[in-house]
């Protein structure tokens, strides 16, 4: 049976029919291949997984040599050394204080048991979020995502849940009219969402650093430091979803870095490892202590082979300085869309921080969304070798996520293939 037969008839998937029509048989840094021996250069990584590019040879060396040793022991039964020397190198890279970490095997639990974490440590039970959010499809996670579209029919979702309006530039909220005003002003309406949409029992404020499955919506520089500002002077935590724009994609290791704060809790996911799974958050040690005896377990969490895949991932993005290079391609890239913007109304935005780009595409002045072009730029690429992903609240956004060691002459290459495609669509709209 064809594999898409097989899926048909044996896999329970949301796919949408033809969505990307590529049986993958194997893979290597930015290039994907697929059963007929066709080669894509692919600019979606997985969703942001492989950043350190496919089968990276030390990563997948240190996976094999730790199979061949211990596959599984469960972190939180015995000792599993590798999980100890990951815990240690995840404190020593991430910002600030963050010191102690639990390991899970997806994002959502790793955002599932952060939640848990700041309960604990506060005592208090309430959770603030973003609108245009995505943390994970958990009911928890759902219940703090801020898009009706991933939540529909996984209802009823959790009490104690607000949402304060997301820091998104091109359609502000608040009409402003600079960067600067919708960071103020998104920020300071957190600090009403605090007073009158709480009973002011909040745990903790969660976001993402940029907002990957909204669209790459970019905060502005000043929103993250004010938002910090308002969350102290409200005694609540700040856990930062870096399960997405972690591990060098925005060029710095974590996203977060770029605002110059210090989160209380950091959740990761997809990049850690390159592609084996596992998730973590990491705390603050005064925060982490608040779990004690029996309060939080995962089977899988910190296995073996996956945090020696991430140890070597950690060592292959520091020594290749992969962050410096997705700040680079990420430039590079900019810098020709906007150029393409310039002649292209079809380009309402575009935003965006190293390699996790995005693209807003407009179907007329008044910025009305326009899905079906954005789809039909991903299957012109695809035709021309090229894999994008498209994503976004109205899902009009073309999404550039390759994998960080992407080198100049391959995004000369996508520059080359968005540029025709966008010209194509743009025509035919
Ligand atoms: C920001 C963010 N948080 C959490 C998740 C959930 O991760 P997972 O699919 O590994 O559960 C995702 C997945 O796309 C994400 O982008």
């Amino acid at each position: 049976m064809e594999t898409r037969e097989l899926y048909e008839k044996y896999l329970i998937t949301s796919m949408v029919p033809g969505f990307e029509p590529i049986e993958v048989e194997e893979a290597s840094g930015t290039q994907l291949v697929d059963r007929g021996g066709r080669s894509y250069l692919d600019c979606f990584s997985g969703i942001a997984v492989t950043n350190a590019g496919h089968g990276h040879p030390e990563i997948v060396g240190a996976a094999k040599a730790q199979m061949e040793k211990l596959v599984h022991c469960g972190t939180y039964v015995y000792y599993n050394p590798r999980a100890g020397e990951l815990a240690m190198r995840l404190a020593e890279v991430t910002p600030g204080r963050l010191q102690k970490s639990f390991f899970g095997s997806s994002g959502a639990e790793a955002i599932e048991g952060a939640l848990r974490l700041a309960k604990h440590y506060t005592g208090k039970t309430e959770v603030i979020a973003l609108t245009q959010s995505f943390h994970g499809r958990t009911n928890a996670t759902l219940s703090i995502t801020g898009n009706s579209g991933r939540k529909q029919g996984g209802g009823p979702y959790l009490p104690g849940v607000a949402f304060a309006p997301a820091p998104y530039f091109y359609r502000c909220p608040f009409g402003s009219k600079t960067e600067e005003e919708c960071g103020d002003r998104a920020a300071n309406f957190l600090d009403e969402v605090i007073r009158y949409q709480t009973s002011g029992d909040v745990a903790v404020f969660v976001a993402e650093p940029l907002l990957g499955e909204g669209g790459m919506i970019t905060p502005p520089a000043n929103y993250f430091p004010l938002v910090k500002e308002v969350l102290e002077s409200h005694d609540i935590l700040f856990l930062c979803d870096e399960v997405q724009s972690g591990f060098g994609r925005t060029g710095k290791l974590f996203a977060i870095e770029h605002s110059g704060i210090e989160p209380d809790i950091l959740a990761m996911a997809k990049g850690i490892a390159n592609g084996f799974p596992l998730s973590a958050f990491i705390a603050r040690p005064e925060i982490g202590d608040a779990f004690t005896v029996g309060s939080h377990l995962s089977t899988f969490g910190g296995n073996p082979v996956s945090c020696a895949a991430a140890l070597a991932n950690l060592g292959v993005l520091v020594d290749h300085r992969l962050p410096q290079n997705a700040a680079e391609r990420g430039a590079q890239l900019r810098a020709g869309l906007e150029k393409i913007q310039a002649n292209n109304p079809l380009l309402g935005d575009v935003r965006g921080k190293g390699l996790m780009i995005g693209i807003e595409l407009v179907g007329d002045s008044e910025k009305t969304p326009a899905p079906a072009a954005a789809a039909r730029v991903r299957e012109l690429c695809r035709e021309a070798g090229v894999l994008v992903g498209v994503g976004g609240s109205f899902g009009n956004v073309v999404r550039l996520q390759p994998p960080i060691v992407i080198g100049e002459d391959e995004c000369a290459q996508v520059l080359d293939v968005l540029s025709s495609a966008f010209e194509d669509v743009a025509r035919s709209v």
